[in-house]
């Protein structure tokens, strides 16, 4: 199947159309600066692990990988050790991603080949599992009570990196049932609300709430009401930021209140 054909955003980092969507998976306005700052700025991530605190991400909506190869990688910078936790219900292959500029932007060799080898691996393993009717196991004896099971690869990418897939709908699992140690942060990454609506219901955001550290934070690029008010329905506070180019607002929530709105 031919790949998507790569779009250049304005910080010349690339993105991809989704056909399924109709959205790219990034800002136009440029991917990498709203990666870096809706997401690894935002949710404390870059502060936590230049302050050498190791640190668990949980990332609804994989894509082409980007948020998690700059966390990952700024894990490394610092060796400070992190545990990136994703969740996709539609893996990219890994020969589109790797058509993308992203091993520019990592100064540690081999990490986004190892990035690469790991979607291959988990895509593998699905077909494998799908080919042979298997349903993977679950990795944790109380996801038994989830609705569905997912497909689930951990790569040790190195010392200080681990990346988990989590291969499925998100929306379908008990979150604190598969993950026994909350986030420090949570990059909630699905496509819009408009497109892609079981993400960002009042349902989900107390599920993700479930999973958050009591100083952790959940940041995503969405300013809209319905996701605030989500957010608040969780018991969470809320914050609005200004954006990145091309982006007004976006929004931060933690059960620590920084202002009351
Ligand atoms: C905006 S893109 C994410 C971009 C990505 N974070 C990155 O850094 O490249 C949204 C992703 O969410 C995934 N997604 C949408 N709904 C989902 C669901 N219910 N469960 C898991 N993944 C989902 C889509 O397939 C898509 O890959």
């Amino acid at each position: 199947m031919p790949h998507p054909t790569r779009l250049l955003t304005n910080d010349g980092s690339h993105t991809l159309h989704s056909e399924r969507y109709g959205q790219t998976y990034h800002s136009t306005f440029g991917a990498v600066t709203e990666a870096q700052h809706v997401f690894l700025n935002a949710a404390g991530v870059n502060e936590r692990l230049q302050l050498g605190k190791p640190t668990r991400i949980l990332e609804i909506g994989f894509g082409l990988g980007l948020n998690a190869l700059l966390s990952l990688e700024q894990a490394c910078q610092c060796k400070t050790h992190l545990e990136y936790h994703a969740y996709e219900h539609a893996l990219v292959p890994a020969a589109a991603i790797e058509a993308l500029n992203y091993a520019s932007l990592v100064a540690t060799p081999t990490l986004h080949e190892q990035l690469l080898q790991a979607v291959d691996q988990a895509h593998q393993l699905m077909s494998a599992q799908n080919a042979a009717g298997i349903e993977s196991l679950p990795a944790n004896p109380a996801d038994v009570g989830n609705t569905a099971v997912m497909h689930t690869h951990t790569a040790k990418l190195n010392e200080f990196a681990t990346l988990t897939l989590h291969l499925g709908d998100a929306t379908t699992q008990h979150l604190n049932t598969t993950h026994n140690h909350p986030f420090h942060a949570i990059y909630l990454d699905a496509f819009s609300p408009d497109a892609n609506a079981e993400c960002w219901s009042p349902e989900f955001m107390r599920n993700l709430a479930s999973v958050l550290d009591n100083a952790g934070k959940l940041s995503t690029y969405s300013a809209k009401g319905d996701v605030r008010r989500a957010m608040l329905a969780a018991q969470l506070c809320v914050e609005k930021r200004p954006g990145p180019p091309g982006k007004r607002e976006f929004l931060v929530a933690s059960y620590r209140c920084v202002s009351l709105e």
